[in-house]
């Protein structure tokens, strides 16, 4: 497979898709033209608890085909899921939840109806503010992805009294909201009583089930086409009222309907990242060996759902000391259900803990980067040593305001990175074309990371012909069954499921091979291995206003076999991008009285802007992990987010020396 990466680089494999994307060729959610196409337009609730008892409409409004809500619905059937139960009772969980849909012959109708519609409500006192010391916080039984709340080793109290030195410190990250460019969208066709749905997902197969069973139908009678997405980061990784909505309205219009979501509804329907109140406690010894570490966190979810940000698991496999505690406790709010955002779990937790681990490093006097390379395992270790190589860390003089430049305080930080190698069950099937050309089937999703481009690579490699050979079909639910586009496992899933059908089709001599990895994918998973890396950051911080910049921001990974260098170099930069969102711009505001997010749209939520990024790489240990999977790769997606805001906020700390514990690093938490 060496082979494979100098091939990679070439201009063929781009012509695979970028000329479509930039050509606006490529088709989306909402790209499909549909014959009598109507619009859904969502009525969100204006209060955060309470009852809708009637919604009052002129029914003489133009154009207007329908008004669905709770009185008038069709009933569903009861799913996993009490999200997709849209339309279904009286009780409302949040501000800004579905409770009615406007069916129109045209978007503007639709609208235009939706705001004049009058609810009847009874509201009730609600409560949307997470505090660690909330009395309905409770210990779940489990927390995302499936992992225990709690774990224990050791003695973790008495190994901190005994610990000549220790921190003890708190961090709080604010809810964040995923921003994907296309917006969760679907149009929704009832062919008889089949089901098609052109749909903005990460996972084709896992929305045809979802969506099936709330209408009552087998998986096989759902269509889920995504040929191209727009980005999800986890908001799109399972269905989305959207799909449900659309649906609906298409079954009691007879007509086909879509419905996307406007960028202020995403902030409600669609999920966030939940804030979390971490408090981590480490203990040393005087020469810096880490004796016990206690990672402790508060986290909220919706009256709907249980999700958990599970954000102390990143500390079960980061550093190994004999005393280690971790637990998770959450408190069900009055708010919107919070989801899956790039790294759930790993990306705030990681900030608690490297950020805890450079004060340990002040209170010792010792240089951060030196303390870390005490306690790494030998693939962070190498992390730390080539990033601190290439970035040019200077561990001298570790103590902060030692450079001035003019108004500019400069400052330097340092920070690890882990994430989980997972893989996931998926099927794959090649085929043998008479031109001698192969087809390669499976039922993934292209987020706009390159999965095509990928797979088509791994199957060219395994068939031992060009790349131009190979034609790729995915984003259908009704291909052989892949796994979620998610959990950084994509490539090592499908590509695991591409390899083994192309191995067999050579090896029987056949024309079609299809391969399963279901029995495969539960061993490996056991191994229990991760990707890790090294954030570096230099950050010059504007003594007069507070003004953050990022100078440089570098990566080093350890993340298995890069199959592609540039698509993964966007993957690693992107998570290092978000990473500085989080550290730096990203925070969504709940405000306490209205019970809603108040600044739900991208002139008020700060996202990264190309102005905001002015040096920024990434580079890899190529050392591709075969014993892991026949890809040898341990996934990328994600762990550019983990640990990079912490670099940030290190490199913050040591320009200004103030720490920042309440993320992000506003201009006003950095005055005097
Ligand atoms: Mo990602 S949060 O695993 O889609």
């Amino acid at each position: 497979m060496t082979a494979m990466v100098s091939r990679a680089v070439g201009a063929p494999i781009a012509r695979l898709e970028g000329p479509a994307k930039v050509s606006g060729a490529a088709r989306y959610a909402a790209d499909y033209p549909q014959d009598h196409l109507a619009y859904g337009w969502i009525v969100p609730s204006p209060v955060p608890r309470g009852r809708l008892d009637a919604v009052l409409t002129d029914p003489a409004a133009a154009d207007v085909l329908a008004v669905l809500w709770h009185g008038n619905a069709p009933q569903l059937q009861s799913s996993d899921d009490p999200e997709l139960a849209v339309l279904q009772s009286d009780r409302i969980a949040y501000r800004g939840q579905p409770l009615a849909l406007v069916v129109a012959t045209t978007l503007e109708a639709a609208r235009r109806a939706a705001q004049l519609i009058r609810l009847d409500i009874t509201a009730e006192e609600h409560d949307v503010e997470l505090r660690a010391d909330h009395p309905d916080h409770y210990r779940p039984e489990k927390v995302n992805p499936d992992v225990p709340a709690d774990t224990g080793e050791g003695d973790v109290e008495a190994a901190l009294v005994a610990a000549p030195v220790a921190v003890d410190v708190t961090y709080t990250v604010p809810a964040l909201h995923n921003n994907p460019m296309e917006p969760h969208a679907t149009i929704a066709r009832w062919d008889g009583d089949e089901l098609v749905l052109y749909d903005s997902n990460q996972h084709p197969s896992g929305i045809a089930e979802a969506v099936g069973a709330v209408f009552g139908l087998t998986a096989e009678r759902v269509h889920v086409i995504t040929e191209h997405v727009g980005g999800g980061f986890g908001s799109k990784g399972t269905a989305r009222p959207n799909a449900v909505l659309a649906a609906l309205a298409a079954w009691v219009t007879e007509r086909p309907v879509q419905v996307v979501l406007p960028r202020q509804a995403m902030f409600s329907v669609v999920g966030h990242r939940a804030p979390t109140v971490q408090r981590l406690r480490i203990g040393a010894e005087a020469d810096g060996t880490l004796t016990a570490i206690d990672h402790q966190t508060w986290t909220q979810t919706s009256r709907l759902f249980e999700f958990v940000e599970s954000a102390a698991v990143v500390t079960r496999d980061m550093y190994p000391v004999p005393n280690l505690r971790t637990a998770h406790r959450v408190v069900p709010l009055d708010v919107p259900t919070p989801r899956w955002m790039r790294a759930p779990g790993e990306a705030p937790g990681m900030v608690a803990l490297e950020c805890a681990l450079d004060e340990l490093a002040t209170e010792l006097g010792a240089d951060p980067l030196d303390l870390r390379l005490r306690a790494a395992d030998p693939g962070l270790a190498a992390c730390l040593r080539a990033g601190a190589e290439r970035f040019g860390w200077s561990g001298r003089d570790h103590r902060p305001r030692q450079r001035r430049e003019g108004d500019w305080w400069i400052g330097t930080g340092v920070a690890g990175a882990t994430y989980p190698a997972t893989a996931m069950p998926s099927t794959a099937r090649v085929r043998a074309l008479a031109d001698d050309n192969f087809e390669v089937a499976i039922g993934a999703a292209d987020l706009g990371t390159g999965a095509r481009t990928v797979l088509a690579q791994i199957a060219a490699d395994e068939l031992g012909v060009p790349v131009e050979a190979i034609r790729i079909r995915i984003g259908d639910s009704t291909l052989p069954a892949a796994s979620v586009a998610g959990g950084s496992s994509g490539s090592a899933s499908w590509g695991w499921a591409v390899t083994g059908a192309c191995r067999l089709l050579k090896s029987e001599h056949r024309d079609e091979a299809v391969f399963d990895t279901t029995d495969l994918v539960e061993r490996q998973n056991r191994k229990d291995r991760h990707a890790r890396g090294a954030h570096f950051a230099e950050v010059r911080v504007d003594a007069v206003t507070g003004e953050v910049r990022v100078s440089r921001l570098f990566g080093m990974y350890d993340a298995g076999r890069i199959l592609n260098p540039r698509t993964a170099r966007g993957q690693f930069l992107g998570g290092m991008i978000m990473g500085m969102g989080m550290a730096l711009h990203e925070e969504s505001v709940l405000d306490p009285a209205a019970g809603t997010w108040v600044n739900h749209d991208l002139a008020e939520y700060h996202v990264p802007t190309h102005a905001d990024v002015e040096w920024i790489d990434a580079a890899w240990l190529d050392r591709p992990d075969d014993d892991l999977n026949p890809i040898g790769a341990r996934g990328i997606g994600e762990i550019g987010i983990v640990g990079s805001p912490a670099a940030i906020l290190n490199a913050v700390w040591h320009a200004t020396g103030t720490r920042i514990r309440d993320l992000p690093a506003r201009p006003d938490k950095l005055l005097e």
